[in-house]
């Protein structure tokens, strides 16, 4: 009786289904002048790739907003919307409509007839207009073309993006008119209203992507070289994915990518926490989004990290990721100790560089930083037709230029064009296929054998004084771990685990601020090893459920509760930052229930993670 129910609801379920399917195959991608759609019914585009209609992001249940918006149709809103009319103005009930009115606009009305947004007052004299969901996503209006319009575009969608930039769309701005198409974060995963973070490109210097969140920069793409954003190389090797360019002309500057045909439908998402996704769809199979990347990918994307003249790298944990461009010292060595780098780095040696009877006489020069993403160009100057030789002739003739480099690394060798930087260099950091920086210094300073020499007798004393913490700090990690472990016993038994949400918000924090493991900001219970040790059997043969060239993974039972454990191989490399960005991706992870982290665990080398086992063997 049960079954012949559930039965008849699957059955009624797939009718549903196929009934929305020939609904949603049957819809119209045109609105008409005139024409309305209510909520419920729905534009498609022709190759049925996006949806216009009404959504509502918070779950099930909870009191209803309503917004207008588009979405990519093969997954779901809230997840796969692209674009929201109505961020500001959610409609209260279900009796939105938006119509094609006859002041060839659209009006997005409530349920008392209240325009709750509308696109911009196009020219009410113009000939009849309709609305045109286009296969890339784009909402257009246009002059019809029956009417004798010839199908301009009036207005259309991707010149007022969202939080999330598709195929095609133009992100950037008109140095003329100082208009802009930027990204705006939501402000919470449902609620799709305007947050704090916004993305935006800075056509200043070299065009450059940067991450705010309010009045703060939290991060930059470094500036285009004509293949790539310095800072960020990967983006451009994603072959089979998207093509990527920035359109350079007088009333443009726009970063703008192009889908590569039987490509997975690709997107760059600004988060509600400020991070760029560049996520792919993982097809009807799959469902859901691979994250192929994101910004901010690690410390030393925090914008101006190690201040000026400092040049991080994220691999060296042990020196706080931060250093300071050779023939420089950091400004205030006690901050620095503390931590507080962002004060950045002091010539060691004054610049020699004067005028006699108006013409610069120098004896300065200039050494090469190598594999770099160059320093922000908000106050740099370009100069793209100048070769690099000219470049570092005019750097050197100009006493307040501090450092050159290639504007352009398309024709290969060592680069053309010319940026030069003034007063400080900020936001340089180690990075995967970086360029060539060039920073002048004086005389003494390029020839480094003495330096090398007076170097050598401070590393020693130095490295002893670094061992001696590391071991206070081993020492106290122990300690703290004891005292916590306690406490997470507790928090897994009583499911009390910080919400993914605050868990991410920490992240970027902590990814700002802090570079050491076992911070309080990844609120992740940190687990004794004595107590990994006896769950696990003592790492015995028959708790192993894999092993990978990153170490080997354990069942084990925790507090009564089955657990996986992963225990990083010693030798295989893996220092804190990287361990730390695990953690990170794991966290992140999370948020698409592919697996739970619970806690993890240092024990002088050491490192574990540990996971809710997932079902299976
Ligand atoms: C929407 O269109 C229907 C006819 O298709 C019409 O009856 C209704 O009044 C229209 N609603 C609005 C708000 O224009
Ligand atoms: C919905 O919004 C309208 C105005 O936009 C308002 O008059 C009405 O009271 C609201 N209803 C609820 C239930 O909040
Ligand atoms: C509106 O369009 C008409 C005809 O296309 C044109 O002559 C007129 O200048 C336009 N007005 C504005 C304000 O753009
Ligand atoms: C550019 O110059 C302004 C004014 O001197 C300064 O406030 C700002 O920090 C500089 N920006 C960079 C990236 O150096
Ligand atoms: C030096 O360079 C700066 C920035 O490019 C520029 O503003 C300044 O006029 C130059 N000075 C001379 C003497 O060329």
């Amino acid at each position: 009786m049960a079954a012949a129910a559930a039965a008849a609801i699957k059955f009624l379920n797939l009718a549903t289904l196929i009934f929305s399917v020939l609904l949603l195959t049957s819809a119209s991608d045109t609105l008409n002048s005139g024409g309305n759609i209510t909520d419920g019914e729905t534009l498609v585009s022709a190759g049925g790739l996006f949806t216009l209609g009404f959504f509502s992001p918070s779950p099930a249940g909870v009191p209803t907003k309503r917004y207008l918006g588009i979405w990519f149709t093969a997954s779901a809103p809230p997840e796969a919307v692209c674009w929201v009319a109505n961020r500001e103005a959610p409609l209260n009930s279900t009796s939105g409509v938006l119509v094609m009115d006859s002041a060839r606009s659209l009006l997005l009305l409530d349920g008392s007839g209240q325009t709750a947004w509308s696109s911009s007052k196009t020219n009410t004299t113009a000939p009849a207009t309709v609305a045109q969901l286009l296969e890339s996503g784009n909402l257009v209006v246009l002059r019809d073309k029956t009417s004798g319009g010839g199908g301009s575009v009036l207005w259309q969608s991707f010149d007022h993006p969202s939080n999330t930039l598709i195929a095609g769309m133009r992100f950037g701005r008109n140095p003329r008119t100082g208009e802009e198409r930027s990204l705006t974060s939501w402000r919470a995963p449902d609620d799709p209203a305007p947050g704090d973070c916004r993305v935006a490109l800075d056509t200043r210097g070299l065009p450059h992507a940067v991450g705010w969140r309010g009045g703060a920069k939290l991060y930059s793409s470094g500036p285009w070289n004509g293949r790539w954003f310095s800072g960020f190389p990967e983006m451009a090797s994603y072959p089979g994915i998207y093509s990527i360019e920035v359109a350079v002309r007088p009333d443009e500057v726009a970063f703008v990518f192009t889908a590569l045909a039987g490509a997975p439908f690709a997107r760059l998402l600004l988060t509600d926490e400020g991070a760029i996704q560049q996520q792919t769809w993982r097809g009807p199979a799959g469902r859901g989004w691979n994250i192929w990347d994101a910004s901010p990918r690690d410390v030393c994307d925090a914008y101006g990290k190690c201040g000026a003249f400092g040049l991080c790298d994220a691999v060296t944990a042990s020196t706080l990721f931060c250093g300071c461009v050779h023939g420089f010292s950091p400004a205030s060595p006690s901050e620095w100790s503390m931590r507080e780098t962002s004060g950045g780095c002091r010539r060691d040696v004054p610049l020699d560089c004067g005028k006699t009877n108006g013409t610069p006489t120098t004896t300065d020069g200039f050494r090469v930083v190598r594999g770099v993403k160059l320093p922000d160009t908000d106050n740099a100057t370009v100069d793209m037709t100048a070769t690099l030789e000219q470049c570092r002739a005019r750097c050197l003739a100009n006493c307040s230029c501090v450092a050159y480099a290639a504007a352009d690394i398309r024709v290969g060798g060592d680069g053309s064009g010319c940026v030069m930087w003034v007063g400080d260099i900020v936001d340089v950091r180690y990075v995967d296929k970086g360029q060539d920086l060039y920073v002048r210094l004086a005389k003494s300073e390029l020839n480094d054998e003495k330096r090398r020499a007076a170097a050598k007798l401070i590393v020693i004393p130095v490295t002893v004084s670094l061992l001696a913490l590391t071991a206070v700090l081993g020492m106290y990690l122990v300690w703290r771990c004891r005292l916590r472990g306690r406490a997470s016993s507790l928090m897994f038994l009583q499911g009390q685990r910080p919400s993914n949400h605050a868990q991410t918000k920490a992240m970027l924090g902590f990814l700002s601020k802090t570079s050491e493991l076992g911070d309080d900001d990844l609120d992740l219970p940190l687990v004794c090893f004595g107590d990994i040790v006896s769950a696990t059997n003592n790492f015995s043969e028959e708790n192993m459920l894999g092993q990978g060239g990153f170490g080997k993974v354990y069942k084990g039972v925790l507090d009564d509760r089955e657990v996986a454990i992963k225990r990083l191989g010693q030798g295989s490399g893996q220092g804190a930052e990287e361990f730390r960005n695990e953690v990170l991706l794991i966290a992140k992870l999370q948020h698409r229930n592919l697996v739970r982290l619970l806690g993890c665990c240092i024990h002088g080398d050491e490192k574990l993670l540990i996971c809710c086992k997932q079902k299976g063997p």
